[in-house]
C-alpha cells in the first residue's frame, strides 16, 4: 500500500532538490564570466546570458507565485521583456534588461518565495499542482535554459570559462553495430509520469514494423568517412532543401570543426583539440544527419522507432521509463547534467543499455529523428500553448534522448525535443536505422 501523505512528502523533497540543482547550475553558468560577457550577445541565435537568468526567474514567478499561489506580480513592468514571443533573440540585447546584479537578486527573491509556496502546497488540488507538476515543470524549464546557456558558452569566443572532468575512457566498442527491434504495437508517450510535459501525453498504442537501429550514436570517425567520401559534394545524398542549404551556407563539416592539414580539429568551450574518433558526432543539423544516413544506405529512425528502441521491454511486453528500466538515472546509466562537457565514447554506459542492447539512448547527444513535431492523439495543451502547441507542424524535427548538457529532470524515454532542421549549435547528433525486410 502506498501512503499518499508519504508520496506527497517524497514529491516535495524531489521538487526542492530539483529546483536547487537547477539553480546551482544556473549560478555556475552565470558567474564564470564577467559582467560585459553576461550582457553581450555571443551569437544572434542566442540571448545574452543575463536574459536567460531573469527569464528563468520570471517564468518561476508567473507559474509558482502567481498561478499556483495567487500572488501579485513583483515587477509587472518586466514581464514583456522576458516574454520569448514578444522579442526574438536577436532583439534581446537592445532591450532595457535588468543588469546582472538586479537579475540575480530578482531570481533569488522569486526562489525564496517559491520555496515557501512549495512548503505549504497541497499536491492534489488542481491539475497544476497535482503530484507537484508546476514545480517539476519549473525545474525542467530552468534546466532547459541551463542547456541553452551552455550552448551560448560554446558559441562564445575567448578563453575557456568552464571546466569539467572528462568521461571515463572505455575500450573501443566491439559489440554488434545494430540491433533488431521486433515489429508490433508498443505504448508510446505517457499518462502517468507525474512531471511529463504536455507533448509527451497521452500514452497510446503505436504500431511499428520491425527495424534495425544502430547500437550506438554515429561517431566522428564514421562521419569523417562520409566527408572523406565527398558526402558534402554529392547532391544525391541530400534532400533538395538540405542540398540548397549546405551549398548556400558553404557547409562542409559539423559546426566548430576546422581542417588542419591531414586532421580535423574542433573548438570546444574555448579550447581547440583534435576531433576524437570514437565520440558521437556533435553539432550536425537534421539535413546533415539525413544525408549521412542515405550515404550509409540507411535512414534516420522515426520518433516512434526511437522510443520503441528506448522503452520497449519484450520480456514484460511493456514500455519502461528509461532504457534500463524505471529507476532514476545515475552516473552509471548515462552522461547527463553537464557533469562532463562532452559526449562519452560510443559504447559507454553498459548499465544504461536497453533490454535489446541499444546504448546511449539517454544522454550524450540529442538524436535527430526523421519525424516532424506533431501532437499525439488526444493531446491537450497544458498549462500553456506556447510550450509545445505553437511549434507543432512540418517545420520542426523531433530530437530524442537528451545530451550531456541536460539534467535528468528534463530527460526521460518519453521526452520530446524539437528544432528547425538547419540548427546545429545545439548538442545534436544521431543514429541510423533500416527497415527489416519481411
Ligand atoms: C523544448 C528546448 C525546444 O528552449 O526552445 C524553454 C524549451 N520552452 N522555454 C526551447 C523551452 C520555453 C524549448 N525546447
Ligand atoms: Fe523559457
Amino acid at each position: 500500500m502506498t501512503d499518499p501523505a508519504l508520496d506527497a512528502e517524497a514529491l516535495r523533497e524531489r521538487a526542492v532538490a530539483s529546483l536547487i540543482t537547477a539553480r546551482d547550475r544556473t549560478t555556475l553558468l552565470t558567474s564564470c564570466v564577467d559582467e560585459p560577457e553576461l550582457t553581450a550577445q555571443h551569437s544572434p541565435l542566442m540571448s545574452p546570458l543575463v536574459w536567460d537568468l531573469a527569464h528563468i526567474g520570471n517564468q518561476e514567478e508567473q507559474w509558482l507565485l502567481r498561478a499556483v499561489a495567487g500572488h501579485e506580480a513583483i515587477r509587472p513592468e518586466i514581464d514583456g521583456l522576458y516574454d520569448a514571443f514578444e522579442h526574438p533573440r536577436a532583439e534581446r540585447p537592445s532591450l532595457p534588461l535588468l543588469p546582472p546584479d538586479e537579475a540575480r537578486r530578482y531570481a533569488a527573491d522569486v526562489r525564496g518565495r517559491a520555496l515557501d509556496v512549495l512548503e505549504a502546497a497541497a499536491f492534489d488540488g488542481t491539475r497544476l499542482t497535482e503530484a507537484g507538476f508546476a514545480f517539476g515543470m519549473i525545474a525542467q524549464h530552468e534546466q532547459q535554459h541551463d542547456e541553452t546557456m551552455l550552448i551560448t558558452h560554446q558559441l562564445r569566443r575567448g578563453p575557456r570559462a568552464l571546466t569539467a572532468p572528462d568521461p571515463e575512457p572505455v575500450p573501443l566498442f566491439t559489440g554488434p553495430s545494430e540491433v533488431l527491434v521486433p515489429g508490433g504495437p508498443f505504448t508510446m508517450g505517457t499518462s502517468d509520469e507525474p512531471w511529463a510535459l504536455d507533448n509527451e501525453r497521452p500514452a497510446h498504442r503505436r504500431e511499428v514494423a520491425p527495424f534495425r537501429i544502430d547500437t550506438t550514436p554515429v561517431t566522428n570517425a564514421a562521419y569523417q568517412a562520409f566527408i572523406a567520401d565527398g558526402g558534402y559534394e554529392e547532391p544525391r545524398w541530400w534532400t533538395a532543401e538540405g542540398w540548397a542549404h549546405v551549398r548556400r551556407n558553404a557547409i562542409t563539416a559539423p559546426l566548430f570543426w576546422r581542417r588542419d592539414g591531414g586532421q580535423w580539429l574542433r573548438r570546444r568551450f574555448g579550447v581547440t583539440e583534435a576531433v576524437p574518433p570514437d565520440e558521437p558526432v556533435l553539432h550536425v543539423c537534421w539535413y546533415e544527419a539525413d544525408a549521412y544516413a542515405r550515404w550509409a544506405g540507411r535512414r534516420l529512425p522515426t520518433e516512434a522507432e526511437w522510443e520503441k528502441a528506448a522503452r520497449y521491454d519484450p520480456a514484460g511486453d511493456r514500455s519502461a521509463r528509461y532504457p534500463w528500466g524505471d529507476a532514476e538515472p545515475t552516473p552509471e546509466h548515462a552522461n547527463l547534467g553537464q557533469r562532463h562537457l562532452r559526449p562519452a565514447p560510443a559504447g559507454s554506459y553498459p548499465a544504461g543499455e536497453s533490454p535489446l542492447g541499444v546504448r546511449q539512448l539517454i544522454g550524450d547527444v540529442w538524436e535527430w529523428t526523421s519525424s516532424d513535431f506533431l501532437p499525439y492523439p488526444g493531446f491537450r495543451a497544458f498549462p500553456y500553448k506556447e510550450y509545445s502547441e505553437v511549434f507543432f507542424g512540418p517545420g520542426h524535427k523531433v530530437l530524442r534522448g537528451g545530451s550531456f548538457a541536460v539534467d535528468a529532470v528534463a530527460c526521460r524515454g518519453t521526452f520530446r525535443n524539437w528544432d528547425l532542421p538547419v540548427r546545429r549549435q545545439i548538442f545534436s547528433g544521431f543514429r541510423t536505422a533500416r527497415s527489416e525486410e519481411i
